[in-house]
């Protein structure tokens, strides 16, 4: 030991700022942390009765640990168990520099905090630690322990993923116990979406969750979904078989997922996120060495991405569903040439995965209202929720609405389109609520592809709709272009509008 600190001491007083107080008070410190470490108590083991909450230090309230108090408290936790662990660590004042208090799994990760309020941790075999560092000021503190004797709660599902999928395998986050057979090997992504529920009841859940690589929870677990979407990695399993369990049941119903796939569709992504309601935006991707690529999800598809912004060098791949080799489901495609004119872009689907290869790009998506309002000129497309995904989709109307400030000369030229089983498809322009242009196609009356339909106004209406929801949909494609019209050509063009309606009046 004092060997160490000899080398500490030369190190610190060799770096060239001898005469630096931070070095000094770090020095400090480390004899302290010597003495405090000396009185703490533990290790934590589950008690004889374990129905018993273990609380420390005193069993009904918080006490207040002084400035330079340093402690760790070992969590036992013996193989098969779990335990659930409930933190509360208030600094009397918010330190901004380091953290008062620090989390420690079984697999040595690390959670960091300044503050935390009845904070829920989950430890498994062999347990893990909580680490309090008053520094400079005063913490009230105080953790509770419960143990469980095992560490499944829920009836196993099993399900299986291949190298031919096109659509990754959602995992609801509610009450879990998956078992995962790949072609290949699995690959795991959290995608956190529990936007409703506070920042620190999502991290509880998505905490609960662990990933174990093989067919039961006995294996060697990767670490819980909370890990997993903090890495910006896959799990990804060594054999053929994932497992992944929840603790303890949720206190509310998750909408969080884990996209499961075959990691043959995979494997060239390096850097992979879920987003969702936990993470920032815009969102930096980098494929200088591996592709990178992020994953968003919409329940049946309900809701739409706004692809807004485009920055950077690279080409970003947009799929309906996960990456694939044979890019069946690519629905677009974007570098640094087409920037611009394309954007904003509406993506569909249920799973939409962006993937980046050979750049460095900052990407932004925002909610979907944002491109149903056209502010200048874009070229883009229009699809259904389940184009290319050979996904059944239950809904009876798909109903898509853009809006302009002004006069825009709109146009549609439809590529793909499945009207069997009497679907239809309806295309109407409108100038200020009067309509311009109504076209509703079906199987009787098909539509001419690869033909422009065109109309001035400020409103456009896309409806398509199938008489069974529950059908087999192919969805449909439309090239679409919106022009902004110039006030003058405007004028013309309500003249002729004034002057046709005249002219059919007349009859
Ligand atoms: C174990 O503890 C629970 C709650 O503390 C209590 O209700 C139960 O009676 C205890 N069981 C035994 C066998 O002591
Ligand atoms: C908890 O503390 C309150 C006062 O803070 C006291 O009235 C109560 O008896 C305590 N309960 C137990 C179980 O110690
Ligand atoms: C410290 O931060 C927490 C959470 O950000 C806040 O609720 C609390 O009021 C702050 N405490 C002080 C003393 O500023
Ligand atoms: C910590 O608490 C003690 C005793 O209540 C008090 O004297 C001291 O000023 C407090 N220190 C800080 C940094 O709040
Ligand atoms: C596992 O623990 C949960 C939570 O206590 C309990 O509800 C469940 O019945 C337990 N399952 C088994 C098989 O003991
Ligand atoms: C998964 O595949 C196995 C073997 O191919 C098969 O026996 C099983 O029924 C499949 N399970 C599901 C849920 O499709
Ligand atoms: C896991 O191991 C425990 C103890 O060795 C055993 O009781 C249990 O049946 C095993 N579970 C599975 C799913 O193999
Ligand atoms: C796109 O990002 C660039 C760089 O951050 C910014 O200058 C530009 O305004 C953004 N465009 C849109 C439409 O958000
Ligand atoms: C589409 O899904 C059906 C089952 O609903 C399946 O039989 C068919 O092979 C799939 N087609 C493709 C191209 O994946
Ligand atoms: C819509 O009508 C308002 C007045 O009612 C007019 O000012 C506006 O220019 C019209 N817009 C278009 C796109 O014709
Ligand atoms: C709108 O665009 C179409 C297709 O480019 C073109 O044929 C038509 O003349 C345009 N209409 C107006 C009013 O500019
Ligand atoms: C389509 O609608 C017509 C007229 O309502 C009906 O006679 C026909 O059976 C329907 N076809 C299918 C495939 O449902």
């Amino acid at each position: 030991m004092w060997f160490y600190i000899a080398i500490f001491v030369f190190l610190a007083f060799s770096n060239g700022v001898s005469t630096d107080v931070p070095g000094k008070n770090t020095l400090f410190i480390c004899f302290r942390n010597r003495l405090a470490f000396v009185d703490c108590p533990g290790p934590f083991n589950p008690p004889n009765n374990i129905s018993t909450k273990v609380v420390y230090p005193v069993s009904n309230d918080t006490v207040t640990f002084p400035t330079g108090y340093n402690c760790v408290y070992q969590i036992n936790v013996p193989q098969g168990w779990s335990s659930y662990v409930v933190v509360t660590a208030i600094p009397s004042s918010n330190l901004t520099n380091s953290p008062i208090l620090q989390v420690i799994d079984f697999n040595q990760n690390v959670e960091s905090f300044q503050y935390v309020r009845f904070e829920k941790f989950y430890f498994i075999a062999p347990g893990g630690r909580i680490k309090l560092s008053t520094q400079t000021t005063n913490v009230t503190f105080l953790f509770s322990v419960q143990w469980y004797s095992n560490l499944t709660v829920y009836q196993p599902t099993f399900l299986n993923v291949s190298a031919s999928d096109t659509q990754p395998v959602t995992v609801d986050l509610s009450t879990v116990n998956c078992h995962v057979t790949a072609e290949t090997r699995a690959s795991a992504v959290t995608i956190p979406l529990d936007s409703i529920y506070t920042i620190e009841d999502q991290r509880s859940t998505l905490r609960s969750i662990f990933i174990f690589d093989g067919p039961n929870e006995n294996t060697t677990c990767l670490g819980s979904a909370y890990q997993l979407f903090n890495s910006n990695r896959q799990f990804v399993s060594t054999g053929k078989t994932l497992t992944v369990v929840q603790l303890q049941p949720s206190t509310y119903y998750s909408s969080s997922i884990l996209l499961i796939q075959d990691f043959e569709n995979t494997k060239e992504i390096g850097q992979y996120r879920g987003v969702g309601s936990l993470g920032d935006l815009p969102i930096v991707m980098d494929a200088s060495k591996q592709s990178s690529a992020f994953s968003t999800y919409s329940f049946g598809g309900l809701s739409s991405d706004c692809l807004v912004n485009i920055t950077g060098t690279g080409t970003l791949d947009v799929y309906y569903g996960g990456k694939t080799e044979s890019k069946s489901n690519l629905i677009a495609s974007y570098s640094e040439s087409s920037n611009g004119l394309n954007l904003p872009q509406k993506i569909r689907g249920v799973v939409r995965t962006y993937a980046l290869t050979g750049g460095i790009a900052t990407v932004q998506i925002v909610p979907n209202s944002v491109c149903g309002l056209l502010k200048h000129n874009v070229a883009g497309f229009i699809t259904s929720r389940e184009y290319k995904t050979n996904l059944t989709l239950r809904y009876s109307e798909d109903r898509q609405s853009y809006y302009s400030d002004g006069p825009f000369n709109y146009t549609l030229n439809i590529q793909n389109v499945d009207l069997s089983q009497n679907k239809s498809l309806s295309l109407s322009i409108y100038n200020n609520h009067t309509g311009v242009v109504n076209f509703v196609y079906n199987s009787s009356n098909p539509p001419s592809l690869n033909t422009v339909v065109s109309g001035v106004g400020n409103e456009m209406e896309v409806i398509y709709s199938s008489p069974y929801s529950n059908s087999k949909k192919g969805g449909f494609y439309i090239d679409f272009t919106a022009t902004k019209v110039e006030k003058s050509a405007a004028k013309y063009f309500d003249f002729i509008v004034i002057c046709a309606i005249l002219w059919i009046g007349l009859f």
